[in-house]
């Protein structure tokens, strides 16, 4: 996705934050655009409370001066605008290409209302063709793996199941201090029965299937933003 798309996407959604709400902010590029948007808008006045979905998103918002605050301090949230990786016509997500699943469905489930910001090669008919990240505890790896493993077998999954590994080829640690492994379906028919599925196994701390979370998504094309929800 070129920046200019994401910038695109970024700036619609700054039409559903106005002065004075608390924000969740999302993680990944394009929500990267989203929050610089927001602090030049803290730096002409505009008033705001927010809490970032990771350690890198925290790091950048304190860097432009934009308050922020933990769901200890406040218990909810007006909005959170954050990126996606695929989206279906039922505003279905898959999240978690930079690994902060957790702390956004955290902070989504905390918000009033939760924006996708993506461009439109984001948008499937079906959810799957990104691999699912699913966010396990270190402890009992091998145990989670095959149990995962079993469920990939059961919903008929495509491809594999890897555990993420970071630029150096070590596994990939969440800011939760967890491991993710992505798992490859090529295609997801009932998404909901595979949440059901990946939560009842004990090592699995969460996954990155968002259903029922999205109340609104602004895409953006060559052709300008189109708004759904
Ligand atoms: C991070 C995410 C991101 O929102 C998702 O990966 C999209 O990122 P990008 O905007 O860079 O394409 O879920 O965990």
């Amino acid at each position: 996705m070129s920046e200019e798309l994401k910038k695109m996407a970024a700036k619609a959604a700054m039409s559903e934050v106005k002065s004075g709400m608390r924000i969740g902010l999302g993680t990944g590029s394009t929500a990267k655009h989203f929050v610089d948007y927001l602090g030049a808008e803290v730096a002409n006045g505009f008033e705001c409370l927010c809490v970032p979905t990771s350690e890198v998103t925290a790091a950048q918002a304190r860097s432009l001066n934009i308050p922020l605050t933990t769901l200890d301090e406040i218990d909810s949230l007006d909005v959170t605008v954050d990126g996606a990786d695929e989206i279906d016509d039922q505003k279905q997500l898959i999240k978690g290409g930079g690994g902060a699943l957790l702390r956004e469905k955290i902070v989504a489930a905390a918000s009033g209302k939760m924006v996708v910001i993506a461009d439109t090669s984001k948008q499937v008919e079906q959810l799957g063709a990104f691999p699912l990240p699913v966010e396990v505890n270190k402890f009992g790896l091998g145990a989670t793996q095959n149990a995962v493993q079993a469920i990939m077998d059961e919903f008929n999954a495509e491809g594999d199941l890897k555990v993420r590994t970071d630029e150096n080829g070590a596994p990939f640690e969440t800011d939760g201090g967890h491991l993710i492994l992505d798992a490859s379906f090529g295609r997801i028919s009932d998404a909901k029965a595979l949440s059901d599925a990946l939560l009842n196994v004990p090592g699995v701390v969460q996954h990155g299937l968002f259903i029922g979370l999205c109340a609104k998504a602004y895409l953006a094309s060559p052709d300008g933003v189109v708004e759904i929800g």
